[in-house]
């Protein structure tokens, strides 16, 4: 079969020589080549790069990596270390269990594997801090191991060139995953195809405005014959935001309006906003506002929402006429404003474009 055809029936649009040709030619000619941990097979110094570069950029990694070498050249010096100084060291980079793990890791594997790093992912799965991705790199760079990698970068190659639909971190999404990377590796130059997913997911394929021009999957890519690239990898379906129902009293008297001092904490904390019931009952507004005074009219006006991070609040105003005012609790938050100061109080949006509705 020639390298771009595409006959697997079980994958949509590319077959796995093609895909993985492309990649490989496209990784010796365009892809990364002078980074630190490239051309070793040492797979204490591969182990220490794919650890640190879980979750973080090859740019940031790049002087930790060094400063890490310098210090602990071998997996012996790293396991004879205190803890603290192995921390110190990592000091900056995030993820600080990834540094635990790591020296727990050279630990074991002085103790399990008297001091040889192991290179066989069954082995290395089984070391503290390496998931099956992780241990396939490794095992992949350092002994040419026929093993798939996963990690978020690859996940969104695969899910757009292969227009893979549903959340990556979804368990059966995930196992599709792993399966599709297993059946793509190629049989020679795993090397270059590893490093080629990699960089064709840092570099090219991006989360967003990737550059599909310069791409060398762009003929085979569903996401991009779809326009869907915005779209996939699919996003995690986010819980249906919360509605909260209140009703605002609008109590006026006199060409004054009552407002309430919010509480510090909680939304608006600190501004003033109107009165507030937690109903929409009338009987129960009136009660409320009977509070300030001798109710004279209350009117239902136009219910509107207006929508937080968290929740959206749906609002439920009433316009109060007072005849007649009582004295307010000194202790309540509660006040009188002159109707022609409103403009320069400290108002939230929502209720200050209520009011300018309606004075
Ligand atoms: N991200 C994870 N492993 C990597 C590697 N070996 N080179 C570049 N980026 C990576």
């Amino acid at each position: 079969m020639s390298p771009h055809s595409s006959s697997a029936k079980d994958k949509p649009n590319v077959g796995k020589e093609s895909f993985a040709d492309v990649l490989i030619f496209w990784q010796r000619h365009q892809g990364r080549h002078n980074l630190p941990w490239q051309g070793t097979r040492d797979p204490y110094r591969i182990w220490l790069s794919e650890v640190m570069l879980q979750q973080t950029q090859v740019t940031t990694v790049i002087p930790y990596y060094t400063r890490f070498l310098e210090r602990f050249p071998d997996v012996t010096s790293l396991a004879a270390a205190p803890v603290a100084e192995v921390m110190a060291l990592w000091s900056g980079l995030g993820y600080y269990s990834r540094a635990r793990n790591l020296h727990r890791c050279a630990q074991q594997v002085l103790a399990d594997h008297g001091g040889n790093f192991p290179t066989d992912p069954a082995l290395l799965e089984k070391l503290p801090g390496i998931g099956r991705s992780t241990a396939s790199a490794i095992a992949v760079f350092a002994s040419g191991a026929i093993a798939p990698i996963l990690d978020g970068n690859v996940k969104r190659v695969l899910t757009r060139v292969f227009g893979i639909e549903g959340y990556p971190g979804e368990k059966s999404v995930e196992q599709t995953l792993w399966l599709l990377a297993e059946s793509l590796l190629p049989e020679k130059n795993v090397e270059a195809y590893t490093q080629g997913l990699m960089d064709l997911g840092a570099t090219l394929c991006s989360r967003t405005k990737p550059l599909c021009a310069s791409c060398p999957m762009n003929a085979l890519c569903v996401a991009r014959a779809t326009n869907r690239t915005s779209e996939l990898p699919t996003r995690k379906a986010t819980a249906p935001i919360p509605q909260r129902q209140v009703a605002m009293l609008v109590i006026v008297h006199r060409k004054q309006i009552l407002l309430e001092q919010r509480p510090d904490a909680g939304i608006w904390g600190g501004l003033l906003s109107l009165p507030e019931v937690d109903s929409d009952e009338l009987k129960r507004i009136r009660r409320a506002a009977a509070k300030f005074g001798k109710v004279d009219a209350c009117e239902a006006l136009s219910s509107f929402s207006h929508t937080f991070t968290h929740f959206k609040l749906q609002i439920h105003p009433y316009a109060i006429s007072l005849k007649q005012r009582k004295p307010l609790d000194k202790s309540a938050p509660f006040a009188w404003h002159k109707l022609e100061n409103l403009e320069k109080l400290g108002l939230p949006a929502p209720v200050k474009k209520l009011l300018q509705k309606l004075v």
